[in-house]
């Protein structure tokens, strides 16, 4: 039998202590989607006012130091998946083994804290591109995660007629999240009632796969480039005259598409000092 120490005031009093989250906020809900992705949800803080598409800073403490005994905050990028108006938080993330914060993240329960700074910025926003008729959406894997906001965004669809979003995975899996999120939207009382009655109608959904077997195969910079995604939408190419997007995937792809946009469809890229046609943000660093 082990005989238990009592614990003194002294002994207490050396303990190292766990400082207390700062920017504290606590998880309402976790859903996994593959073994790579998952999304939570999570308490907002009061004060935070964000603009639907911006990013925030997200994290959780990192270890203890163990010259120092003290511990840092760990913390990434991560974009706002819920709309400005939503009373929770919500984000999309990958799964990294290796990755110092999200090798700890996609164990986080209900109930458990996470650190979200409250200083929302970005590019992918409504005020950096000038009026138009039709707004694409062009995304590769967790890039999806400003759409989710974008798409439950009313500006969204007061500012456009149509709605294009392309979602570009290796995997069927990988497009479930921003499937269903889609599919909801019929459904979504709140957003028919506050935007008007069959507003989801405005949205065209083009996911395409790239290493499984799905109906629509193929990278969607190449499915521009022969005209197929063009011919399957029902629309012409994009056209500074009528045509906004907005970008978020990995580095190549970014390039990609803004080398497209600027030398084949004469679109001038946005900022939000200097809004114009297109706008960019990367999904992740390299
Ligand atoms: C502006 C911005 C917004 C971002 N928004 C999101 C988001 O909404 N959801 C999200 O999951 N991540 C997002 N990221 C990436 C995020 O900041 C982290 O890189 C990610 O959470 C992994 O953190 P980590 O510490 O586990 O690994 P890290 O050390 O940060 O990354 C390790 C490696 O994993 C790969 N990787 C990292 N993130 C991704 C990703 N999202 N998809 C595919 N491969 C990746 C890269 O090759 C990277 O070098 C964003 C990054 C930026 C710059
Ligand atoms: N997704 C997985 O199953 C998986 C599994 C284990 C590890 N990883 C690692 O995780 C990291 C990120 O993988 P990810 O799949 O999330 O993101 P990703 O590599 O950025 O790929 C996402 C999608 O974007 C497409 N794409 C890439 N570059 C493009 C470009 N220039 N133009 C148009 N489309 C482009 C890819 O097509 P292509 O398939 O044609 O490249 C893929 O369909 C990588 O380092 C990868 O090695 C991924």
């Amino acid at each position: 039998m082990t005989e238990m120490t009592p614990v003194t005031d002294a002994a207490a009093a050396k303990a190292p202590k766990v400082p207390a989250l700062p920017d504290a906020q606590t998880v309402t809900e976790v859903k996994h989607w593959t073994d790579r992705l998952f999304s939570f949800r999570c308490t907002r803080p009061a004060s935070l006012r964000f603009r639907s598409g911006e990013f925030v800073m997200i994290g959780l403490m990192g270890d203890v130091n163990p010259k120092t005994g003290k511990q840092k905050p760990l913390l990434r990028a991560y974009s706002i998946a819920s709309p400005s108006w939503d009373e929770e938080m919500e984000f999309y993330s990958i799964k990294v083994q290796d990755g110092p914060l999200t090798s700890k993240l996609q164990h986080i329960k209900v109930g458990d804290e996470v650190i979200l700074r409250p200083k929302p910025v970005g590019t992918l926003v409504h005020d950096a591109l000038i009026p138009g008729k039709r707004i694409w959406f062009f995304a590769t894997g967790t890039g999806f995660a400003p759409f989710a906001s974008l798409l439950r965004e009313p500006e969204t669809y007061e500012k456009f007629d149509e709605v294009i979003i392309t979602h570009t995975c290796r995997e069927v899996g990988e497009l479930t999240y921003g499937r269903e999120l889609i599919e909801a939207l019929k459904d979504d009382e709140l957003l028919n009632e506050v935007i008007g009655e069959g507003f989801w109608k405005k949205i065209k959904y083009y996911p395409t796969t790239t290493r499984e077997e799905s109906p629509k195969m193929g990278r969607i910079t190449d499915l521009m480039r022969s005209g197929e995604a063009f011919e399957d939408l029902g629309v012409p190419p994009l056209n500074p005259d009528t045509d906004r997007a907005m970008i978020c995937g990995n580095l190549a792809f970014n390039l990609e598409l803004k080398d497209l946009f600027e030398n084949t469809y004469g679109l001038e890229e946005g900022a939000n000092s200097k809004p114009a046609h297109f706008v960019v943000e990367k999904a992740f660093l390299d």
